[in-house]
This record gives C-alpha cells, sequence and structure tokens, in this order.
C-alpha cells in the first residue's frame, strides 16, 4: 500500500508513525512545504509536495489520509474524490452541514470510501466497552455518562484552538458525540448549555448536554478544557453505561469495572506504549494505530470503514443543534435528516 498524507503539522507525526508501524509508505504533501521535508526526513518518506494536485499528478496512490484543518477538508476531499482516490479526513468533518453532505456526496459520486479520522471510538477502553455491550454484557443500556474534562494545557500544541469562535463542541464535542452514538444509538433530541471559563480563549471551553436517544436510553454528555482535577485524567474520557442487568464503569488509570449481580470485576484496559510513543499520549496513539489498521482492512475487504462521511454527518448534526440549543436555551429535536 501507498497513500499520500496532506498536512504535516502537529497531529500527522501520529498518522506517520502508525502508518510506518502498519508497512504502509508514504509521501507527503504540506503548503508550508518545510513541514513536509522535516517529516520526510523524520519518517523516510521518497516525496514531498507543496500542492495536492501536483502530489496526484505524480505519484501512483492507494488512498489519501487529510490531517490539515477543517477549513481546508471540502475542497481536499472533493480533489480526492475527482481522482478517484479513497479518502481518510480528520475530524471536524465540516463546520456546516452543507460542506459535510458536498463531500460524502463527491466520494459517494466516485465509488470511493469516506472514513472520518474519530478515533475515541477507537481508543482501547471504548472498544472493551462497545464489545461488553454487544455481548449483552450489562442488559438493555438505559443510561450513559460520558465525560471528558481536564485542565491540561491544549494551546500550546495547537495554538488556533485559542482564537476559534467555536471551540469544544467543535474540537472534541464530536468525539464525545460519536462516543454516545457509537454506544447508544441515533439521537432524537438534546439539550446544552456552554461556558466560557478560561479567559485566554475565545469559543466555548465548557459544554454540558443531556441527549434522548431514539433507543429510549438518556445519557449526559460533559466537555471541560477549564476543570482543576487531581488526578486529572487527560486524556481520558471516563464513561458509565448502565444497563437492566448491570453497569459498565471506566476510571482514571484505565480501570474497567464491570458490575452484575450484585458482584464487580475490575480490569485493566491500559492500551499499550507503541515504540515511538509515550504515556499519556499511548491512548490516542494506540487509537491512531487501531482506526488506520482499520482502514487497510476496509480497502482489503470492501467494507465501509467506521464511522464513514456519511454517519459522521449525524454526529455534526448534534454539535450544530447543541450551539442552537445553547443559543435558545431550550431542547432541540434531531431530524436525523443529516445523512
Ligand atoms: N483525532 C485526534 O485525536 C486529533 C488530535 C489533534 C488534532 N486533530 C485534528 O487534526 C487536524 C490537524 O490538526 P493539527 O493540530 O495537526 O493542525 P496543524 O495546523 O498543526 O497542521 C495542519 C497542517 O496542514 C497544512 N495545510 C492546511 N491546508 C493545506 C492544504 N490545502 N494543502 C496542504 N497542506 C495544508 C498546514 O500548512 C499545516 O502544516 C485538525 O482538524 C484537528 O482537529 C485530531
Amino acid at each position: 500500500m501507498r497513500g499520500g498524507l496532506i498536512g504535516c503539522g502537529f497531529f500527522a507525526r501520529n498518522h506517520l508513525a502508525a502508518w510506518r508501524d502498519l508497512g504502509v509508505e508514504m509521501v507527503l504533501c504540506d503548503r508550508a512545504l518545510d513541514r513536509a521535508e522535516a517529516l520526510a526526513r523524520e519518517f523516510g518518506a521518497k516525496a514531498v509536495y507543496r500542492d495536492a494536485a501536483a502530489m496526484f499528478a505524480a505519484e501512483r496512490l492507494d488512498f489519501v489520509d487529510i490531517a490539515t484543518t477543517v477549513e481546508s477538508h471540502r475542497p481536499l476531499v472533493e480533489m480526492c474524490a475527482a481522482a478517484g482516490l479513497p479518502t481518510i479526513c480528520q475530524k471536524p468533518f465540516a463546520l456546516d452541514l452543507a460542506d459535510g453532505r458536498a463531500m460524502v456526496a463527491a466520494a459517494r459520486a466516485a465509488g470511493v470510501p469516506l472514513l472520518v479520522h474519530e478515533n475515541f471510538r477507537w481508543q482501547a477502553p471504548m472498544q472493551a466497552m462497545a464489545g461488553l455491550l454487544q455481548d449483552g454484557a450489562i442488559g438493555r443500556p438505559a443510561f450513559a455518562r460520558i465525560s471528558f474534562r481536564h485542565g491540561f494545557d491544549i494551546y500550546a500544541n495547537q495554538p488556533y484552538l485559542a482564537t476559534e469562535p467555536r471551540l469544544a463542541l467543535v474540537d472534541v464535542g464530536v468525539h464525545v458525540l460519536d462516543l454516545a452514538r457509537f454506544f447508544l444509538g441515533d439521537v432524537t433530541r438534546l439539550y446544552c448549555r456552554t461556558q466560557r471559563l478560561n479567559p485566554r480563549v475565545a469559543g466555548e471551553d465548557a459544554a454540558t448536554l443531556v441527549l434522548d436517544h431514539a433507543s429510549g436510553a438518556v445519557s449526559t454528555v460533559e466537555i471541560s478544557f477549564f476543570a482543576k482535577l487531581d488526578p486529572d485524567p487527560f486524556p481520558q474520557t471516563l464513561v458509565r453505561i448502565e444497563g437492566d442487568t448491570g453497569t459498565l464503569e471506566v476510571s482514571p488509570g484505565y480501570r474497567l469495572a464491570v458490575t452484575t449481580g450484585g458482584q464487580t470485576s475490575v480490569r485493566s484496559v491500559d492500551p499499550p506504549v507503541p515504540a515511538w510513543g509515550e504515556r499519556p499520549w499511548h491512548l490516542i496513539q494506540d487509537s491512531v494505530i487501531a482506526i488506520q489498521r482499520h482502514w487497510l482492512d476496509c480497502l482489503r475487504n470492501g467494507r465501509e470503514p467506521a464511522p464513514s462521511g456519511a454517519d459522521n454527518l449525524r454526529t455534526l448534526e448534534l454539535v450544530f443543534a447543541a450551539y442552537d440549543s445553547a443559543a435558545r436555551g431550550e431542547a432541540v429535536t434531531i431530524s436525523g435528516a443529516a445523512a
């Protein structure tokens, strides 16, 4: 397999290390050519380009991996579709549903798979919980609490976040709302409150949501980038799911508790630290390997990747509905027509 990576910034290093682990050869593109050159030296990439069109013209690629920020996603995904290339696109997929729908339509018309790099559901603790749910370990889920609260300085590595007018819901809301759908299925109604707590940032850095799921289950989703916690669980998402015969709970330190019949068993769901990785980032680094391995499996076997662009439109609809709810101070009905 040979892929083309577009965008050689902060997060791209994780993609490249994972592709190297998975035996995939990559060529690189960044409009800031020095960034592509630096990563090419580090990862032994054979070619670098300033422009995606030039890369497509010169290379025979099996797929493209887009690791740029959101404003470039639509033109790049449409270029990939026009070139008939299977595409991975980083989150957030789009800043409005029109762009999201256009990308899904372009990939569909070209008959190429489109994966949104939504790696939280591929984190080891989340996969373990999903497996237990699927096996019926706690019966029918009725309630979930999904919490991503921390005080880590995310602005040091991603300075652009401090000036985003829409912050927590667009940056991490997409991840945790994808988890809510992953565990409990589609959402019919939501209520959201947002807060701007850190005076240094432009957008909301905390959000609290209540979701009604089509299954009848209810979930709460919480995000804060300004919580003073000890221990600070960053970058862990803490999840509790209560079913009619038991409860699953992931707590700090990668402790997964399964309670059924009045008994609790506890096991560690601490992911392995990749040879190129380090704590506490190993949770994310391992999930990048997992989602990229899933992509290769889908390409080789002609399967739909998860989450596909079409699936991710339903998560984006929740993000935009959350802003709407917060602005109006009211619960918002989800049409489900996004995809
Ligand atoms: N899934 C995760 O866990 C996770 C974590 C961090 C960041 N991200 C996402 O990854 C994306 C990238 O984030 P980052 O922090 O690496 O950003 P960054 O700004 O550090 O890097 C983006 C790079 O893309 C390049 N670029 C932009 N448009 C381009 C174009 N049209 N052609 C070629 N190059 C182009 C820029 O020059 C830059 O080098 C964001 O959407 C972010 O939300 C995801």
